[in-house]
Parts: C-alpha cells; sequence; structure tokens
C-alpha cells in the first residue's frame, strides 16, 4: 500500500508518499506560510499534493486540534489564523478521490516514533515536540490517548506561570510561551536583534557568547519544568522529545541533566529519548494510520 502522506507544521509542510516498510519517495518540503491562515494553507497544501499521482490513501498530520473522526480542525491557536473548523477530509476526498485519515501532528509523530523510530517497544510512551507550538502526545499500551473530546495532551498549552510574560495579572501563560523553539528566538531576538532564528542563536552559543548561554540555560530550565510535571503525572517509562532543535543530541542531555533535577527520586526511571524519525516522523505516523 502507497499513502501519500503530509505533514503542517506551525513553519514547513513536508509531504511524500510512504510505504509499510517506512521508506518515503518524492519528499518534498515548503513554507507552511502558517500566518496567512487556513484557506491560504489549504490552497497550497491541494497544490502541492496534486502533484502526485499512483497512491491508495492519503494521511495528514497538522497542528491544531484534530478531530480524527471527522477530519476537521477543531481548534487551532494564533499560529494559524482561521484553521479552526477546516474540513481537510472532506475537501481532499472531493478533490482527489482517494480516502483521507487527519491526525494531530504530534500523536501522529508520536505512532511514527512508534513503528520506526526511538519509541519502539514501549507500550506506553510521551512525546513531545519544540518547534513553533509545543505539541504533545499520550500513547497507553500501544494506543493514543485521545480524551473525551478527542484533543488531550495538548502539552503546550500547559500553564507553567501564574502570571503573564509581562507579569500581567490577567493572564495566566503557558508552556509553549516560554519552552518553544519561536520562545527561544524571540527571548534572543528581544537581547540583540541579529539572533532572529534559531542557526544563529546556536552558532552564537558554540562561539562562547555569554548572554546567548544564558538564554539558553533559561529556555533549558522552562523545557526540564514542563517535563518534569508530567514525569509527575504520568510516572512514564519514555519520553520522546522531538522537533528539530531537539536533533542536537547534547542539548537532549541538557534538558534531561536540568529535569532529573527536578524530579523526584522514584521517578528516575524514566528515559528522555531523542525522537529518531526527524521531520519524517509525522508523515510516517500518519500513514501508518492506513497500515494497522
Ligand atoms: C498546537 C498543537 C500542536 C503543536 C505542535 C500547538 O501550538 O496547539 O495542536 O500539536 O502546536 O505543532
Ligand atoms: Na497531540
Amino acid at each position: 500500500m502507497k499513502v501519500l502522506a503530509a505533514d503542517i507544521g506551525g513553519t514547513s509542510t513536508k509531504m511524500g508518499v510512504c510505504d509499510r516498510s517506512g521508506q518515503v519517495e518524492r519528499y518534498r518540503e515548503y513554507p507552511t506560510e502558517a500566518l496567512q491562515g487556513g484557506p491560504h494553507l489549504m490552497e497550497r497544501l491541494i497544490a502541492n499534493l496534486a502533484e502526485y499521482g499512483e497512491y491508495d490513501a492519503i494521511a495528514i498530520s497538522t497542528a491544531g486540534q484534530v478531530d480524527a473522526a471527522a477530519g476537521t480542525i477543531v481548534y487551532a491557536n494564533g499560529n494559524i489564523p482561521n484553521y479552526a473548523g477546516t474540513r481537510i477530509k472532506d475537501a481532499l476526498e472531493a478533490r482527489f478521490g482517494k480516502p483521507v485519515r487527519v491526525e494531530n501532528d504530534v500523536n501522529a509523530a508520536a505512532l511514527g516514533e512508534a513503528c520506526f523510530g526511538a519509541a519502539r517497544g514501549y507500550r506506553d510512551f510521551l512525546c513531545l515536540t519544540f518547534g513553533t507550538g509545543i505539541g504533545g502526545a499520550i500513547v497507553l499500551d500501544g494506543k493514543l490517548y485521545r480524551g473525551a473530546d478527542g484533543v488531550a495532551a495538548e502539552f503546550g498549552h500547559m500553564f507553567t506561570h501564574a502570571l503573564g510574560e509581562s507579569g500581567d495579572a490577567g493572564k495566566a501563560a503557558f508552556y509553549e510561551s516560554y519552552a518553544s523553539t519561536s520562545a527561544l528566538v524571540r527571548i534572543a531576538a528581544g537581547i540583540d536583534p541579529l539572533c532572529a532564528d534559531g542557526r544563529t542563536f546556536f552558532d552564537r552559543v558554540n562561539q562562547g557568547d555569554e548572554r546567548m548561554g544564558a538564554i539558553l540555560q533559561a529556555w533549558v530550565s522552562e523545557t526540564a519544568a514542563g517535563l518534569a510535571s508530567l514525569i509527575h503525572i504520568f510516572n512514564p517509562p519514555a519520553i520522546i522529545v522531538g522537533g528539530g532543535v531537539m536533533e542536537q543530541e547534547p542539548l537532549v542531555r541538557m534538558v534531561e541533566k536540568r529535569t532529573r533535577e527536578l524530579i523526584m527520586d522514584s521517578f528516575q526511571g524514566v528515559r528522555i529519548l531523542r525522537a529518531e524519525l526527524g521531520n519524517k516522523a509525522g508523515m510516517l505516523g500518519a500513514a501508518s494510520l492506513w497500515m494497522a
């Protein structure tokens, strides 16, 4: 079976034709242009999917809360305006005449890592990705835990600060405002406008820039605080961390070190593992929905 899979992230969209062995053919990637909104995103998605032939089904992994049965977007935050309510399954089935499944991006990534990557062999695990936002997945007994309304595991929306960023008393602040990659870059750019992307930021850290090193340390602490809370709630055997920034093994080990300082002794058995499938996890996991 061949599945045309696309993974719509806040920054880029990846697509390709996946098979049962985890191979991806005809891979392509383009900027999502998420801030231009849901209708624009759908137009570009359809135009790019139309470049492919010879497949049996379509699988979409996307940022935002997904009703997997209906194949619709239930809610998406400001990272993708006017995306809520989008009927992805209906639109793509009507256009391409193939069956379509839709899944949240990090739920899909977790399935990908379970089939082909770092989560192989684990019946229970949590998965988080750090990017434009922070997404999550809870896998229990080999299955995604979806919650009462199908939208569980929005880990990026855990409130890790009682007050908003500027100490705004009226507004609490959540994990992804402090621990996403976009938060890291935003904070760095606030100190030095030349540090406006992740690559420049990490180059500066590696060159020994102390201000940027301190920002990284603070970000590691924010990241670890969220992981430590999740560990205390779930007592998972493993947490898989993904997203471009976590491809750096030394950074994962910094996060692990700080997390272990925060968690109680009885939880230290947890393993913190770097995702293995990189930007193909969402595509492969979404495709696996057709291959079970
Ligand atoms: C969204 C999630 C998504 C995550 C990663 C968050 O901002 O609320 O639905 O999984 O970003 O893309
Ligand atoms: Na999720």
